[in-house]
Formats: structure tokens, C-alpha cells, sequence
């Protein structure tokens, strides 16, 4: 019985993969390696190959005894998504048919999906609950979309249970400084606030100040990545344990406005952290966080880590791994 976790070698994956072994879970990971780095798998079993390969992921799980799966490997670049949107539908959404339809081939019934609150667009209300209208607003939150609504119809017809994990702003490094996020293609806040605060860009951008928040600034749910692995590793317990599929929201349920990471930057790094104000980004919802009450009842999972321990374990990856 082993785990088949594709995307492995990316950010979120790799960190998963180490909770994953931590646990004593057999697994095996199948990653293109394009935007994902062997070495942060830390000696776990690697296939570098395609998830669109349907022979390959056949013969590995065949191999491996593959019971469940759980599925990282995707594109997730917001903007590039708008600008070139068939590398996404074609990755994304048909990559995970390719998938799914070679893993049930082989026997696998357990699946566990990486989504994104980004399927449920600006949040009419927060904190956002998991029966939150789906409105994507980019072809990347389609994908995702798009990716749970096929999931659930392998359901009906093959008898596959999904739990998607549905996650907020995943941030943050291994709290031993071991493994962390790869800055060089992320546009997420805190590996920009680091590069800011290392003096790797002359200053950060602040999408706007006028928003009807207390500080102004946008309010996202920083959710440290070993928290998110822990997820995973429990959402595959209660899928092997005979649990129903579900949709859940993985955030603190807390948020934090940009101006808030700037300061706890500032006064963890003791550096300062150059930003200037500039016009609002078009899409950018003014606040969202999670209600985490579902994932607790569901999984018994509540988040460990603050905003000061993600940005204690991101200075510390990020300063020591400048370079990447
Ligand atoms: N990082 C976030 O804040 C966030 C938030 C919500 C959802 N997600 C989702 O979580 C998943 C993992 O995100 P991440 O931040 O670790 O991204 P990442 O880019 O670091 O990891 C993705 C991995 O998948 C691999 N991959 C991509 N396409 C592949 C293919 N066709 N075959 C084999 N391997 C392939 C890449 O090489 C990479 O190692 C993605 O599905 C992403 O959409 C991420």
C-alpha cells in the first residue's frame, strides 16, 4: 500500500511528502521536474515523468502497490493563466483526466486534490465557508473548478472519493530550515517581501491602501505550508479509514493584511522592508479567510503556526537560499 503523490518535487508537495514519510506512509512521487527540484524530496522515491503519461503512472502503480493518490502537479500562475490559457486547460484539467483515468485503471479509488479558495472568487462574505458560491474569476480558479466538478463525476461513475483541499496563501518554510519555497517564478506576498527585505528587488509593491480594511491593504489567510501537509496526511487517514470525499477549506481562519507581513517582517528580520504604494490590481478581492470549522470537524485538523512563525521560517529559508 503506497501513496502516489504527483508534483512531489514542487513547494507545497515536497514538504508534504517529508510529513507524509515522517508518518511512515510508503510513497512514491511522479514530478516533470519543470518547475519542481529533486533535491527538496530529501532522498524519497522520484519518477520524473508526465502525469499525462498514462502508461508510465499505470506501471507505477502497479509497481509500487499505489492504494491512493494525492495531486499536486499543476500550473499556478494566476496571470499567466489569462495569457495563455491552453497550457492550463491542458495541464490542469486534461493532465487530471490522463490522471485519474490511469489510476483507476490500476485500482485506486482515494484522491486527494489540490484546489484553491480562488474557485470561489471575491467571497461575498467572510469568512468563507465551503458552501461559498463557485465563481472563478481566472482560468487558473476555472481549472481548479472545473478539476473538482470532474472528480466528483468520477465519483458517481467509478466510485473515486475526493477530498479537495481547498487551500488559502500557503506561505512559509520547514521550521528546520531544510526545505522552502523557490522565489524565482512566485508573485506570492511573502517571497516578495523577502526578496524586498534582502534588498533582491529595490522595493515591493503594494496593490493599493484604500481598501475598507483598518490599514487599507488587502486581508489574506497565511496558511504555513506544514500545516498544509499535515492536511494532506490526515485527509488520506480518512480516506483509508472509509471517509466520504469532501470539499475543505485549509486556512487559520485569522487574517492578515500586507501591511501586517511588511511589520512582522521588519521586526522578525530586523530589516527594513522598502514598499511603495501603487494602484489597486484589477481582481484582487479586499479580504478573504477561511472558516476552518469543516476541516476540524472532518478531519481534526487545526492549524499550529502564526504569521510570526511563517515569517520566521521564510526569513530563515529565504536568507540562507538567496540564490533561489
Ligand atoms: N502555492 C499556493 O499558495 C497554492 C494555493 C492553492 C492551490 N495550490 C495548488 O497546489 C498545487 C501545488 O502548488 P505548489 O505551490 O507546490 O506549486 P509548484 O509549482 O511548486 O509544484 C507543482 C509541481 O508539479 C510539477 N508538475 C507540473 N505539471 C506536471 C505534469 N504535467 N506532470 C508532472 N509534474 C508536473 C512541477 O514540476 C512542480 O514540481 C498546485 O496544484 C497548485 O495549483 C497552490
Amino acid at each position: 500500500m503506497s501513496i502516489l503523490v504527483t508534483g512531489g518535487a514542487g513547494y507545497i508537495g515536497s514538504h508534504t511528502v517529508r510529513a507524509l514519510r515522517a508518518a511512515g506512509r510508503e510513497l512514491v512521487v511522479l514530478d516533470s521536474l519543470e518547475l519542481g527540484d529533486a533535491q527538496a524530496l530529501l532522498g524519497a522515491d522520484l519518477v520524473v515523468g508526465d502525469i499525462r503519461d498514462a502508461e508510465l503512472v499505470h506501471e507505477i502503480c502497479t509497481r509500487h502497490a499505489v492504494t491512493q493518490v494525492v495531486h499536486f502537479a499543476a500550473y499556478k500562475a494566476v496571470g499567466e493563466s489569462m495569457s495563455q490559457p491552453g497550457r492550463y486547460w491542458r495541464n490542469n484539467v486534461a493532465g487530471t483526466v490522463d490522471l485519474v483515468e490511469a489510476v483507476l485503471a490500476a485500482g485506486v479509488r482515494e484522491f486527494v486534490f489540490s484546489s484553491s479558495c480562488s474557485v470561489n472568487g471575491t467571497p461575498a462574505q467572510v469568512p468563507l465557508d465551503e458552501d461559498a458560491p463557485i465563481h472563478p474569476e481566472s482560468v487558473y480558479a476555472q481549472t481548479k473548478a472545473t478539476t473538482e466538478t470532474i472528480l466528483g463525476w468520477y465519483g458517481v461513475t467509478h466510485g473515486l472519493r475526493t477530498v479537495n483541499l481547498r487551500y488559502f496563501n500557503a506561505a512559509g518554510a520547514s521550521s528546520d530550515g531544510a526545505i522552502g519555497e523557490d522565489w524565482t517564478y512566485s508573485q506570492n506576498l511573502v517571497p516578495l517581501v523577502m526578496k524586498a527585505a534582502l534588498g533582491r528587488i529595490p522595493e515591493l509593491q503594494v496593490f493599493g491602501d484604500d481598501y475598507p480594511t483598518p490599514d487599507g491593504t488587502c486581508i489574506r489567510d497565511y496558511i504555513h505550508v506544514e500545516d498544509l501537509a499535515d492536511a494532506h496526511v490526515r485527509a488520506l487517514a480518512h480516506l483509508a479509514e472509509g471517509g466520504e470525499g469532501a470539499n475543505l477549506n485549509v486556512g487559520t481562519g485569522v487574517g492578515s493584511s500586507v501591511l501586517d507581513v511588511i511589520r512582522a517582517t521588519e521586526r522578525i528580520a530586523g530589516a527594513k522592508v522598502p514598499y511603495r504604494i501603487v494602484a489597486r490590481r484589477a481582481g484582487d478581492p479586499t479580504s478573504t479567510y477561511a472558516d476552518p470549522a469543516r476541516i476540524q470537524a472532518t478531519l481534526g485538523w487545526t492549524a499550529q503556526h502564526t504569521l510570526d512563525d511563517i515569517i520566521t521560517s521564510a526569513w530563515n529559508w529565504h536568507s540562507a537560499h538567496a540564490d533561489r
